[in-house]
């Protein structure tokens, strides 16, 4: 049996979390034993529902803080205990401020770490010493894994969905539909994410406000919240882009959901547009899984996911005209856009799909501890 310990700190569930809370839905318990360390959170309690065993140690924020070494040194402290105490083979750190603590902590015990990258760095000093102190990486796209040093094993594992939950009965996506003021012959284009600037929801409300000049029965969503708290009055600020624009009583604001595949069913087209390139955008594959086309700037890990004109299409990068133009194609050509939707699922039933996955993951784990085993 390999003992794991997984280090996230966030207080909120974000793309990370979910892909984590479904690695240790599907991890094989027969072969590994999982250990999460956190802050108290939603994610605490949603792995302690899974079977996982948690370990709340507080980690707080080291970035512009003065306090920061004595912080980081008791956390990190506090965690080598943890690492002594569960006899664990393998420290993985799942985001940047865990990594701290993480790589800290395993240095101490000189048990391996295990980097997975979420996020898209530039070269430098965290980069470099992160390469140094990691035995391995795992990078959820090929653009994570760009700038990392190729001294560094890196493996690219995607993130995965379980397409299981991606099956809606037709009820419930028309009732959502019809809660947010779809006419019957009116397609609905949503968009789905943190709202947050670089998430390009202001792109996403001046597109579509072109959009609407040439659909007049189509109908916007924006689904998602503010959450990791700092947003403040983003979502205010949007609503009076939108109004400004024409958009008032066609865009609707969902706020943060808990049903994301129901949302996705009630959709005939998602769109993404992060401004700066996204590491990888768990929200594509999930639109896709369930059998939406996706329209998304081209760079970072969509322009990996999305096949153009095969299961969506892909245009350049902050440019709102092109975004509305590829949207508007695909309003005017229902029958494509089915097409491409169902491609789209096909593509994450053959690279996406969390068991495959997971296993591929696993023999990473195996291949690290292994490893470290035949050193000593
Ligand atoms: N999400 C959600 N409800 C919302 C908005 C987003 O559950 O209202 C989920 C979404 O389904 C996805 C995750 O949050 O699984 C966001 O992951 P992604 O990788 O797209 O972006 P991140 O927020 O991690 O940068
Ligand atoms: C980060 C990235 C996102 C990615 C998620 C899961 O939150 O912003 O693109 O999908 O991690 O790995």
């Amino acid at each position: 049996m390999y003992r794991v310990l997984f280090v996230d700190h966030a207080q909120a569930l974000g793309g990370a979390e979910y892909s984590l809370l479904l690695l240790f839905e599907h991890l094989n318990r027969e072969q590994f034993e999982p250990f999460l360390v956190c802050n108290p959170s939603p994610l605490a309690e949603r792995a302690r529902q899974l079977g996982v065993q948690v370990i709340e140690i507080t980690m707080p924020r080291l970035r512009k803080n003065v306090l920061a070494p004595a912080l980081l040194g008791r956390g990190a402290y506090r965690l080598a205990k943890v690492i002594r105490e569960k006899r664990i083979d393998l420290v993985q750190s799942n985001v940047m401020r865990a990594s701290f603590y993480a790589a800290l902590a395993a240095w101490l015990t000189g048990v391996p770490l295990l980097w997975h990258v979420r996020d898209l760095y530039t070269p430098g000093v965290y980069v470099s010493w992160m390469a140094r102190v990691a035995r391995a990486a795992v990078a959820i796209s090929r653009a994570v894994k760009e700038p990392l040093p190729a001294t560094l094993p890196c493996y690219v594992i995607p993130n995965g969905v379980d397409l299981s939950l991606f099956r809606v009965p037709k009820t419930e996506s028309e009732t959502l539909r019809r809660s947010w003021g779809v006419p019957e012959d009116g397609a609905l284009v949503g968009f789905l994410g943190r709202l947050r600037k670089w998430k390009g929801p202001e792109d996403f409300i001046r597109a579509m406000a072109l959009v609407q000049a040439r659909y007049p029965a189509a109908r916007f969503v924006l689904v998602g919240g503010t959450v990791f708290a700092n947003g403040g009055d983003y979502e205010e600020e949007l609503k009076t882009l939108a109004r400004g624009l024409g958009l008032g009583d066609k865009l609707f604001f969902a706020g943060y959901r808990r049903d994301v595949p129901q949302v996705l069913a009630a959709l005939d087209l998602l769109v993404h547009c992060s401004v700066v390139p996204e590491p990888f955008g768990r929200v594509i594959i999930e639109a896709m899984a369930a059998g939406l086309p996706v329209v998304a700037y081209n760079h970072g890990g969509p322009s990996e996911i999305i096949l153009h004109q095969e299961t969506g299409l892909l245009v350049p990068p902050r440019d709102v005209r092109s975004l509305a133009e590829a949207v508007g194609l695909l309003l005017g050509r229902p029958e494509w856009a089915r097409a491409l939707g169902r491609a789209g699922r096909r593509r994450v039933e053959q690279c996406y799909e969390i068991r495959a996955l997971t296993r591929r993951l696993e023999e990473v784990f195996v291949q690290v501890i292994e490893a470290e085993r035949e050193s000593r």
